[in-house]
């Protein structure tokens, strides 16, 4: 996810884009640049690594560049590591073309190859130099025309992209093309300007133009014209955004929490379509061979917070999948328990920040011993990232809410790919199971908004536990590992005591805490496990409990036991985390916001731990 602006009218152009990238930060802040056009004169492209003020310390604030006409981007990496040489804009080798791009071209490899053929020398690690080459490549070859350029070039990539393009024969002019990915026009009299997302151009408009999928649109100064792939010109309508500035910024949604619970399908499908091509697996990106999966003889599974119950979860489904022995430890024990590592282990680090100090600590000590590490991480050119042997990139994007989420249920994702592979690699399912793990794993985006929906009940049961003191989540095997990120949920934004415990250790000791109006929360998608679930929704009943019982559509007959029930869809019982826990976050948030709380930023608490 990247932020792209752009503006062309007559006032001055830089510092409205630093204005609008300053409102598009939450979609990526690892580099920015801005590009901007003064009449005939040559196009000046200024870039820098880092957040957005450094851009706009670089510029004066955008007043030492001058011009009326100009595009500019705020990066979050997907190809490449955050950098000046792989910032946006991008520009073809001579400067013809340059270009800001969000999205992923997902064929990019095939074409810069090609291109390269024919002579073009790229400079950066992106994909988006590749479209911009692609771009100046149709346009010398057929007669210098912009829009047939663009229309050709939309035809050859595969993937997702808002572009917002300039040609330096037509220095009055901006274009744009979207597929996939957002972007929006807004108009006010002769300004008019381009942006991934309504707050970077509300300051200046209210009405806008939604470009549609596989369209382009010419911008000049007070006009913009819309054609269709075929270059026919197309009308659109004027809409008027009703929003205020801040709930624009957070896509409509109250909190950044929630935006990012809604981008949950996103985020997997995403990350699922990074691993999974033509219906097979391919980790070529993360540079893990076969072979090398085929070897390994231990996983260990390092983490912290959140993605320390993505690796509880990932223990139970490769152990039971692919029958390799999995430990997972907590990096801050990690380091420092001097553990016993096999020479022919993998040591999988799990970090969304890829910057969290006991994580990066782990997996020095990983290296140190020599053992082979692999990263799954989020953010790209991260720490961890770096220093990883291999890497596995989320495609979750920018996570602005401290409680995780969509990071979350990514790296559950890329986790299930790497544990269906291992399984194939090593003979534990066959061909036929192999499709339908993946057929299973295609389905889970649809499932996750399908579990959103329900949303209203979930808010419903919140709002009567706000003034709850401790609340219990019980479940087994992978219920268990559900339950652990639905209690952290739980009481880092609600500061309601929140406990998981596997439900067979009730009798063990917590059963004593079971009193009157207690919350007991009972996850039950295993079916192997279910009748032994019940009987411990039983036990703590009788001693009193409250039950929410949170199963898969069909288990109705749950409703003799539990006093509120939840249902989620049926998927393959080693993916039901991901779609189990879309309730659980849900209720951490109502909690929080019927208590009044900080959701997005609750206290005491960092988005990134980059401390011991
Ligand atoms: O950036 P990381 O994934 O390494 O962060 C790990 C934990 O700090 C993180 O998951 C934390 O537990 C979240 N606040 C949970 O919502």
């Amino acid at each position: 996810m990247c932020g792209i602006v752009g503006y062309i009218g007559q006032q001055q152009a830089a510092p409205i884009l630093l204005q609008g990238l300053s409102k598009l930060e939450y979609r990526g802040y690892d580099s920015a640049g801005i590009s901007v056009r003064n009449g005939e004169e040559e196009t000046v492209i200024v870039k820098s690594k880092g957040r957005l003020k450094v851009l706009a310390e670089k510029t004066n604030d955008g007043l030492a560049v001058k011009g009326n006409c100009g595009i500019g981007h705020t990066r979050w990496a997907t190809h490449g590591e955050p950098s000046e040489q792989n910032a946006h804009p991008h520009a073809s080798e001579d400067s013809s073309v340059v270009a800001v791009h969000n999205g992923i071209i997902e064929n990019y490899q095939e074409i810069k190859e090609k291109l390269e053929k024919k002579g073009y020398v790229f400079y950066s690690e992106t994909d988006t130099e590749v479209a911009v080459n692609l771009i100046d490549y149709y346009y010398k070859k057929h007669d210098g025309d912009p829009l047939d350029a663009i229309a050709k070039a939309m035809m050859r990539i595969r993937g997702s992209y808002a572009l917002a393009i300039m040609f330096r024969d037509y220095p009055g002019e901006i274009f744009a093309a979207r597929k996939d990915s957002p972007m929006i026009i807004g108009i006010n009299n002769s300004d008019v300007f381009i942006a991934s997302d309504v707050p970077a151009i509300l300051k200046y408009t209210r009405n806008v133009y939604y470009i549609g999928n596989m369209e382009i649109a010419r911008l000049t100064c007070g006009n913009v014209t819309f054609y269709n792939i075929d270059k026919e010109e197309i009308e659109k309508e004027l809409t008027e955004i009703k929003w205020d500035e801040e709930a624009a910024e957070k896509g409509g949604f109250e909190h950044y929490m929630m935006k990012e619970i809604h981008e949950q399908p996103k985020a997997v499908r995403d990350t699922l379509n990074s691993m999974i091509k033509n219906g097979s697996i391919s980790l070529s990106d993360a540079g893990l061979s076969d072979e090398e999966l085929e070897k390994i003889s231990h996983i260990y599974i390092v983490a912290c917070g959140s993605a320390y119950h993505v690796g509880v979860t990932l223990q139970y489904v490769i152990e039971d999948m692919a029958r390799v022995p999995v430990s997972v430890d907590l990096a801050s024990e990690f380091r420092y328990r001097q553990p016993i590592m096999e020479k022919d282990g993998l040591v999988i680090i799990i970090s969304q920040s890829g910057e969290t100090a006991d994580s990066l600590a782990a997996l020095r000590e990983a290296k140190e011993k020599g053992v082979k590490t692999l990263g799954i991480v989020n953010v790209v050119g991260s720490s961890i990232a770096r220093e990883a042997d291999r890497v596995i990139y989320t495609l979750a994007g920018p996570e602005i809410a401290v409680a995780t989420t969509k990071a979350y249920s990514a790296q559950l994702a890329a986790g299930y790919v790497l544990a269906v592979q291992l399984a194939k690699v090593r003979g534990k399912i066959n061909e036929e199971k192999y499709t339908e793990m993946i057929e299973e794993l295609l389905m889970l985006p649809d499932k996750i908004a399908k579990t959103l929906e329900d949303k209203e009940r979930i808010q419903w049961f919140a709002s009567k536990f706000s003034n709850a003191k401790d609340v219990f989540f019980v479940g087994r095997g992978l219920d268990y590992a559900i339950g652990l990120e639905g209690s952290l949920k739980m009481k880092e934004i609600s500061y309601i005591h929140s406990e998981a415990y596997a439900a067979g250790e009730l009798k063990h000791g917590t059963i004593s805490l079971i009193e009157d109006g207690i919350l007991v929360i009972g996850i039950l998608t295993q079916q192997e496990l279910y009748e032994k679930m019940i009987s411990n929704l039983v036990e703590v009943k009788s001693r009193g409990a409250y039950l929410m019982g949170l199963t898969v559509y069909g288990n109705y007959g749950i409703e003799d036991t539990v006093d509120f029930s939840v249902y989620v869809p049926k998927t393959s019982k080693y993916f039901a985390s991901s779609v189990a826990i879309i309730p659980l976050q849900l209720m951490g948030y109502y909690l929080s916001v019927s208590k009044g709380l900080d959701v997005d930023k609750p206290r005491n608490l960092a988005k990134s731990v980059t401390v011991e």
